[in-house]
C-alpha cells in the first residue's frame, strides 16, 4: 500500500519547547514506523525563536507564513525567552502564526491520567474529563487599544484595552462547541461569560448562545458567569463535558484545569482553521519553563498529547488512540517526571512512551 504522506512545520521555539517537541517527534516517528509503511511523515524545523529574534529582529521572517502554508500541520513548542518582553514574542510567533492563519478555535481536553494525583479529592473516585473550547481569533486577544492616548505626561499614563465580539466570531466557536459535544459522551455545552459586568461584547455572546442552541436541541446546555465557572472546575468538575469561552476566560480556565488534572506538563491543545483553508497549530499549553530549561525533566506529555490531536486532525485517528493509549499506560506504570511526583527524565518517560506503543501494536 503507499503511505499517506504528512508535511509537518515543527517550531520547538524557546526553553523547553526544544526538550518537548523532540520527545514529540520521537513519539511520531515510532506510530510512523509501527504503521507497516501506511504513514509517514516528512518534518521541516523552522528556527523561529527568541534567540533568533534577537539576531535578526523578526520572529517570522519575510515569505515564512508562505513556507509554513505549505504544511499540513504545524507542531509547536513554546515561545518566550527572558530577554525579550512576554507581549513582542507572543505577538511576534504564536499570534502571528495563529491570527493570519485563522486558527479560530482552539481546543484543549482536561484528562485525569491514570497513576497521577489530582489535587481534587473527587478525581480518585470521578470519572473526570471535558475539553475547553477557547475562542482563538477575537475577544480580549484582539491587539486593540493604545496608550498614553492624549499625551497625558509623566504620572498620568492611561491604556485601553478593548475585547472584539463579533457576531459571526462568536456564532462559529458556539457551533463548534455544539459539534464536538454531539461526539462526546456526554452532550453538554456550558457557556461562560461575564455578561452581568460586560454588558456589550458578552451579552452579544450569550445571545448568539442562546440562538445556536435552538439548533441542537439534544445538546445540553447551561449558562456560567466566569468566576462562578472557576468554581465549579473545582467543586463541581463531574458536570462539565464542553466548555466553550472567550480567548482570555478559556486561557485561564485551561491551566486551571490541568492544574486540576495533576500538572501543567500534561495539557495539550490544537489551534485550529476548522476551514483547513491554512495549516493548523499544535503546541502544549505550557509555555518555555525558564525555570527547568536544560535538566532534562520536562515533562513531555503535553507536547506528545498535542501529537495526538495532530493525529486527530489528519485523519488518522487509529493512531491517535493509540498514542494517547501509551500515555496512560506510562503513567498507570507509575513513569512519571518531576511535575507529577516522579523521578523519571524526559528521555525516560519519552522511552517508556515509546515501548508502550511497540508493545501495543
Ligand atoms: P510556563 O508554562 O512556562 O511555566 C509555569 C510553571 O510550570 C513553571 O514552574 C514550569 O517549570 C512548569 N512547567 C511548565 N511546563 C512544564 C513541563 N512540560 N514540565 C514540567 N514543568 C513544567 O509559564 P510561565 O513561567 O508563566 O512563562 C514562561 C515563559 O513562557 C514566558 O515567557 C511566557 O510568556 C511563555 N509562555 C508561552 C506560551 C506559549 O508559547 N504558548 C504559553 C505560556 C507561557
Ligand atoms: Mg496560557
Amino acid at each position: 500500500s503507499t503511505a499517506r504522506i504528512y508535511r509537518i512545520a515543527s517550531i520547538p521555539g524557546d526553553g523547553i519547547g526544544r526538550e518537548v517537541i523532540d520527545a514529540g517527534l520521537q513519539v511520531l516517528r515510532t506510530v510512523s514506523e509501527l504503521s507497516n509503511g501506511e504513514i509517514a511523515f516528512e518534518v521541516t524545523e523552522f528556527p523561529w525563536s527568541s534567540h533568533y529574534y534577537l539576531e535578526h529582529g523578526h520572529y517570522v521572517p519575510e515569505g515564512g507564513l508562505e513556507q509554513l502554508a505549505e504544511h499540513d500541520a504545524i507542531y509547536f513548542g513554546a515561545v518566550g525567552g527572558p530577554e525579550v518582553p512576554d507581549h513582542v514574542s507572543l505577538w511576534g510567533l504564536r499570534l502571528a502564526i495563529t491570527q493570519p492563519f485563522d486558527q479560530w478555535a482552539n481546543i484543549r481536553p482536561v484528562s485525569f491520567l491514570p497513576g497521577v494525583s489530582s489535587p481534587l479529592r473527587k478525581a480518585d473516585t470521578t470519572e473526570l474529563e471535558w475539553v475547553v473550547v477557547r475562542e482563538n481569533s477575537e475577544g480580549e486577544y484582539a491587539g486593540f487599544g493604545g496608550r498614553n492616548l492624549s499625551g497625558r505626561g509623566p504620572g498620568n499614563e492611561v491604556a485601553v484595552q478593548t475585547s472584539l465580539h463579533t457576531e459571526k466570531g462568536c456564532e462559529r466557536i458556539i457551533r463548534f462547541a455544539f459539534d464536538l459535544a454531539r461526539t462526546r459522551p456526554v452532550t453538554k455545552v456550558s457557556s461562560v461569560t461575564k455578561s452581568n459586568a460586560q454588558q456589550y461584547g458578552m451579552v452579544l455572546w450569550d445571545e448568539v448562545f442562546t440562538r445556536v442552541a435552538k439548533d441542537y436541541p439534544d445538546v445540553e446546555t447551561e449558562s456560567v458567569l466566569v468566576d462562578a465557572m472557576s468554581a465549579k472546575f473545582v467543586l463541581h468538575p463531574e458536570q462539565l463535558s464542553v466548555v466553550v469561552a472567550s480567548n482570555l476566560h478559556a486561557d485561564i480556565l485551561s491551566d486551571l484545569g490541568s492544574a486540576l488534572a495533576g500538572s501543567l506538563g500534561i495539557a495539550a491543545s490544537a489551534n485550529l482553521n476548522p476551514d483547513r483553508r491554512y495549516p493548523s497549530m499544535f503546541e502544549p499549553v505550557h509555555g518555555s519553563a525558564p525555570d527547568i530549561v536544560g535538566q532534562g525533566i520536562a515533562n513531555p506529555i503535553g507536547a506528545v498529547a498535542s501529537a495526538a490531536l495532530m493525529l486527530e486532525h489528519l485523519g488518522e485517528p487509529a493512531a491517535a488512540r493509540a498514542v494517547l493509549a501509551a500515555i496512560d499506560a506510562t503513567t498507570g506504570a507509575g513513569i512519571l517526571p518531576k511535575d507529577l511526583g516522579g523521578v523519571a527524565t524526559t528521555a525516560q518517560v519519552t522511552e517508556a512512551l515509546v515501548s508502550a506503543l511497540r508493545e501495543d501494536q
